[in-house]
């Protein structure tokens, strides 16, 4: 039996975004209750919402300084528990943001592991003698650059943060740390979550030994050779695979079980599948290499074909165009022209498994151009225009009030609105030519055929530029990324939903004449 995600659409919030009810200008979990209806019409199986806990915001909510609350800024576990309720009403799951690798340094367990090195929490933290010279113990590097060691005078010792300064690694070979967890865990399955989408995933277990990483050469993957070394000995260590296990076998005890989506942040198919285990650890694990690949037929096709032959026979594959980390994917993909946006959402709902749309994407939402002033992401503020995560994190549009929808019209929100332009729900609702009704006729589409909720994928031969694909026996879904028309041979059907929406019902005899940059999936006969 298919579980309830095996075929799901997720749907991400980031919840200062999403909507904000007491006007501070900052979204809140009682906005995003608000809001559920939103997504009960749009047809989602559920949402995963981007960290909810009392946290000093360093990396806005990703350095939890209390695992069991909830930020003042959001709310208060009345109102999760408010949300859960009527997310259950309308038949919606919920899923958390479980932050393992590292804490805040302001976490009271940090702030203890810091007073002493015989601190009852000294040992949870990643702690290292400086090496012979007095710098760092190892090469290692920040996934956001430079040292992932910082010298805490008090003590003499290095603590390791492999993001900011500001959010220490977890020893995860101390036990305490694993059963804290679990009590983290039990904590909101037992309220109601139906599960976690879980950070930095493949990184929580480090080597024992902290062994020095080997320098990147030119077959490690960019970022890599960016950032002058493999993490061999920081990243996807075999012992993870224990505490995914664990986390597997908690979730089960619960009914429905719990599911475990990683983000496992890879760009080897190999090690992506390993994920999955023996069907006995994560259910869903994020596809880096196809969210950060290039948008034309032969780059994806490539990803999702290798993809499809590497995970184990059981495993669900799981696609997304976006998240709060990348640009968004009208702006980075498909160069804010709407008819590749439009074709892209196509692609995505025509693949096998579980799809993860974020916030916006159902409206093909450009990246907003946050003036620098307005920054606040210190990765944004470090590293802009190269990387820019605030630009896909600016406040929904629900209308076209000076507010949005999104919170009072004087207030100014806490990252400003993107171009007006970009449309908002309410006007998109009344345009049944929208990408929000694309998006929505998509979603039901996957529900009501068969062979789009389940098929296998199979490669359908196509001209250059194209690319088509098979669902079963049943369903055909093709890409034209050219600007140029073009037609596939062999399609006998109907036209179910085109990006040309005056297409939908059009019966198709052998030959399927693909427009420019158009997107269509056919019902087969
Ligand atoms: C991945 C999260 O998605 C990102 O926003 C965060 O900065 C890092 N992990 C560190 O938690
Ligand atoms: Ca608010």
């Amino acid at each position: 039996m298919t579980e309830w995600w095996g075929d799901a659409v997720v749907y991400q919030v980031y919840p200062r975004s999403f909507a904000d009810t007491n006007n501070d200008g900052i979204g809140d979990l009682a906005g995003i209750t608000a809001h559920l209806d939103h997504l009960a019409w749009l047809g989602v199986d559920g949402l995963w919402i981007s960290p909810v806990h009392p946290s000093p915001n360093a990396d806005w909510g990703y350095d939890v300084a209390d695992y069991f609350g909830v930020h003042p800024d959001l709310g208060t576990l009345d109102d999760f528990d408010a949300l859960i309720e009527e997310a259950d009403r309308l038949g919606l799951r919920v899923l958390l943001d479980l932050v393992p690798n590292h804490s805040s340094v302001q976490h009271p367990w940090f702030l203890d592991a810091r007073r002493g090195r015989d601190a009852a929490h000294r040992d949870w933290y990643v702690w290292a003698d400086p090496s012979p010279d007095g710098g760092p113990p190892n090469n290692w590097v920040s996934s956001f650059f430079g040292p992932a060691w910082s010298l805490d005078e008090r003590t003499g010792q290095y603590f390791l943060h492999s993001f900011l300064v500001d959010q220490a690694d977890f020893n995860w070979w101390n036990d305490d740390v694993r059963d804290e967890f679990d009590r983290i865990l039990a904590f909101w399955f037992d309220r109601g979550v139906a599960g976690f989408r879980i950070d930095v995933c493949h990184m929580i277990i480090k080597d024992r030994l902290l062994r020095d990483n080997p320098p990147a050469t030119t077959a490690d993957h960019f970022m890599d050779q960016l950032r002058g070394q493999r993490p061999e000995y920081n990243s996807c260590r075999p012992e993870v695979h224990d505490v995914l296990r664990r986390w597997r076998a908690l979730g089960a005890r619960y009914d429905p079980p719990r599911v475990l989506l990683g983000e496992t942040y890879v760009f080897d198919l190999d090690q992506l599948a390993s994920f999955y285990g023996h069907d006995d650890e994560l259910q869903l694990a994020l596809n880096f290499p196809f969210l950060l690949g290039d948008f034309n037929a032969d780059a994806l096709r490539d990803v999702v074909e290798r993809t499809e032959v590497t995970l184990p026979g059981e495993a669900t594959p799981v696609w997304t165009m976006g998240n709060h980390d990348v640009s968004r994917f009208p702006t980075r993909w498909c160069g804010d022209d709407p008819r590749r946006a439009r074709a892209a959402l196509v692609m995505l709902l025509g693949l096998r498994g579980t799809t993860v749309l974020y916030y916006g994407d159902e409206l093909a939402t450009p990246d907003t151009n946050v003036p620098v002033d307005r920054l606040v992401d210190p990765v944004s503020v470090r590293y802009h225009p190269v990387a820019n995560r605030d630009a896909a994190r600016t406040p929904m549009r629900w209308n076209a009030d000076r507010g949005a929808g999104f919170t009072a019209d004087s207030v100014d929100p806490w990252l400003p609105f993107g171009d007006a332009a970009a449309g908002s729900v309410a006007d998109q609702r009344d345009n049944p030519d929208s990408a929000l009704h694309l998006t929505r006729d998509l979603i039901a589409l996957r529900r009501e055929l068969p062979a789009l909720r389940a098929g296998r994928y199979e490669t359908w031969p196509a001209p250059a530029g194209v690319w088509a694909w098979r669902r079963g026996d049943s369903a055909l879904v093709a890409v034209n990324f050219a600007e140029t028309s073009t037609a596939l041979n062999g399609v006998d059907g109907t036209v179910r939903v085109s990006t040309d929406r005056a297409r939908d019902g059009e019966p198709v005899g052998g030959r399927l004449v693909l427009g420019p940059l158009e997107a269509v999936i056919v019902a087969l006969t």
